[in-house]
């Protein structure tokens, strides 16, 4: 029998890095995996393709309602979604084949199959040809990650009723494509089909959209993308979803109202749970909470000695980078180092069009908590860059503490969010304050310069303020 200082079930971000690290601190590591491919939801059928699919009809958007105003004439641009589809599949067999030239490099042994704890120390891996082999190790971290919410009235069965994982790979634009759920997945798969011609129409439970995020900006989101040509219908609850000839048809609440909608498709995307099906976890007497997520300490372990879990199936949000940061952590914990997550600093990012980013706590957060907090604003039509570029829509927001100025919050709109949002997260994780950042130099002309007078406005001497 083969054995090991770790095994890692689950190679998504979390187990992948997490088996990265661990070649590289000389632990003897392998990495079981049930998927054919490497990389789990978020390179397969989560984030990757679904940032492909967001670019390519972000850049057919651009054609079609921008060009023009650059001076630029692109008469008739329509969608060759085969096209688009296939460099999808590209981009997101680079990466899966980079993970397996990674686990090479790092001297990572890959198990094919559903990998089951038998018991402390011991793994079986169960082939899809149906042949079982058992290995033994010091030390199992559990990162088999989560799936998506079905609801019961309403099941998943991949044509009409989709999840995230058809919702990516459509052979032509829905007529009318139906969402319920306006978080991160809803907003961004409404956008891509909205782009590329479907009507989309999006139903949410709640009275706002992307649950998590600064009120305020979400609102701002939500006003650009009903520009863009999205329904949206706030506290809306789907109580069922029938299919008569291949066509949905929906029926929800809303106050007192009964209403209906029709859809060529539905996507449904009400969250996700962890995922630890057929893993063994609760023979070996792992605990779960309440939410049948693995419970761990502050150092990844579960109640059972050698059994570490991470990502996904643990609390907290269900990020790729927090599962990346979670195994890296964990493993050098393994390795006898220090190693810990920030969770004050993680940031969350949808990326629409504006993308909305933010990291730390909200406005409405602070409000709440009757926190003591200053607030700075400043919106990118102020920016000279955002000119230039002809994409002014957004702003930028931070919270700070009222008496020692620590950042404990930023938020941003902007096309640009997602890598503008790594300023204000690197000087959270060094708890600086919104002077530090303010009084940084940042280059001109740019998009970061609007972080930058959004610092120094918590202390009201934004530069590019016309109306104060
Ligand atoms: P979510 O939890 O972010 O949003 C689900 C929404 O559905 C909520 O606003 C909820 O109120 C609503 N809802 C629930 N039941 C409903 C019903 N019956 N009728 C109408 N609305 C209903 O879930 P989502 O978007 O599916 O994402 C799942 C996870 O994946 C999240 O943790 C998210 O953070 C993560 N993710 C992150 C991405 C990113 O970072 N860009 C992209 C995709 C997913």
């Amino acid at each position: 029998m083969e054995k090991f200082d770790v095994v890692i079930i689950g190679s998504g971000p979390g187990g992948y890095v997490a088996a990265i690290r661990a070649g590289q601190l000389g632990l003897k590591t392998a990495i079981i995996e049930k998927d054919k491919e490497l990389g789990g939801t978020c390179l397969n059928i989560g984030c990757i393709p679904s940032k492909a699919l967001l670019t390519s009809s972000d850049h057919f958007s651009f054609a079609k309602k921008e060009a023009a105003k650059h001076g630029i004439v692109i008469e008739n641009p329509r969608v060759d979604l085969p096209t688009m589809q296939k460099r999808k599949d590209k981009v997101v067999k680079t990466l899966t084949g980079g993970v397996r030239q990674l686990m090479k490099t790092n001297k990572v042994m890959v198990l094919e199959g559903m990998g089951a704890i038998t018991a402390p120390g011991k793994v079986s891996v169960k082939s899809s040809a149906g042949e079982t082999q058992e290995i033994e190790t010091k030390n199992i971290v559990i990162a088999t990650g989560s799936v998506a919410i079905e609801l019961p009235f309403a099941k998943f069965d991949g044509k009409t009723i989709v999840s995230s994982t058809e919702a990516l790979c459509f052979e032509e634009a829905p007529g009318k494509f139906l969402v319920i759920g306006a978080g991160a997945i809803g907003l961004e798969l409404g956008s891509v089909w909205n782009r590329l011609g479907s009507e989309v129409t999006m139903l949410e439970f709640l009275p706002r959209i992307a649950l998590g995020f600064d009120l305020e900006l979400s609102n701002l989101l939500q006003r650009a993308l009903t520009a863009q040509g999205i329904k949206f219908h706030l506290e809306t609850k789907v109580t069922g979803v029938k299919i008569e000839n291949g066509r949905a048809i929906a029926s929800a609440d809303k106050a007192n109202e009964k209403l209906t909608f029709e859809a060529d498709k539905v996507l449904v995307s009400v969250g996700r749970k962890p995922f630890s099906e057929g893993l063994g976890a609760e023979k070996v007497g792992v605990e779960f909470d309440e939410r049948k997520r693995i419970k761990v300490d502050k150092h990844f372990r579960t109640n059972v000695e050698g059994i570490y879990a991470i990502g996904d199936v643990i609390a907290g949000p269900m990020l790729a980078h927090k599962a990346e940061d979670e195994g890296i952590a964990c493993v050098e914990i393994i390795a006898g180092k220090s190693g810990h997550v920030n969770y004050g600093a993680i940031p969350s990012i949808i990326y629409t069009n504006p993308e909305l980013a933010g990291v730390g706590i909200t406005e409405d957060q602070a409000k709440e908590k009757a926190m003591n907090v200053r607030i700075g604003k400043f919106p990118f039509r102020a920016n000279g860059r955002a000119l230039a570029n002809e994409d002014a829509e957004g702003v930028v927001k931070f919270i700070a503490d009222a008496k020692t100025d620590k950042i404990l919050g930023a938020h941003i709109l902007q096309h640009a969010a997602s890598e503008l949002i790594a300023e204000p997260t690197s000087v959270i994780e060094f708890g600086g304050s919104s002077e530090d950042l303010g009084r940084t130099t940042h280059s001109h002309p740019t998009l970061s310069e609007a972080v930058k007078e959004a610092a120094m406005a918590v202390e009201k001497r934004a530069l590019h303020i016309v109306n104060r």
